[in-house]
């Protein structure tokens, strides 16, 4: 096995959610990618993180852009996670959106979602890492998607944690 392989697999061993980040491109097109590298950052002020591959095509779109909005997908939306790391150029095609700030869209029944001002960028080697503050956010429970091993899952309680 390669190095890379290797170390992508260790990378997938740690489980996450799975979120689509959406943004408005300069020309007003809607556009979306799959990302499970969103993370919490801060309470006070409210921050969160995500990183983008330098190769993703919507690269620039989300560099430039100073609004994003994630969206925390749910046990049942593996499919909307699919159709967002896809090819398909036109990822909204037939989808019921909302408007956020900066005319960002805004995904349905997803578990939760967070509308973001970037505020900081990194270089993060291959990827870029925005770092952004929340200007709304909105949960609705429900069983989280998650994603380990390069494969979508559920989450299976282990018992009362405690506390
Ligand atoms: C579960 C999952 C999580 C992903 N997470 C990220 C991520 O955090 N960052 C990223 O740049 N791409 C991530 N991807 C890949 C993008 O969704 C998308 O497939 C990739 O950007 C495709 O290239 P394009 O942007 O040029 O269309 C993820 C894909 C899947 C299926």
């Amino acid at each position: 096995m390669d190095d890379t392989r290797r170390l992508r697999n260790a990378f997938g061993a740690f489980a996450t959610g799975v979120t689509v980040v959406t943004t408005k491109g300069p020309d007003g097109t809607d556009l979306g990618r799959t990302a499970n590298s969103f993370s919490s950052v801060s309470l006070s002020p409210p921050m969160v993180l995500w990183s983008l591959a330098r190769s993703s095509s919507s690269l620039a779109a989300f560099r430039d852009a100073d609004h994003f909005a994630v969206h925390v997908l749910t046990a049942d939306q593996a499919d909307l996670s699919a159709r967002f790391a896809g090819k398909d150029p036109d990822k909204f095609a037939g989808l019921a959106v909302d408007r956020g700030v900066a005319d960002v869209p805004l995904l349905r029944d997803c578990t939760a979602r967070f509308e973001c001002r970037t505020v900081h960028r990194y270089d993060g080697g291959d990827h870029i890492i925005f770092v952004a503050e929340v200007c709304d956010h909105h949960h609705a429970p429900a069983p989280p998607l998650i994603f380990h091993g390069g494969a979508y899952g559920g989450l299976a309680p282990i018992g009362d944690a405690g506390g």
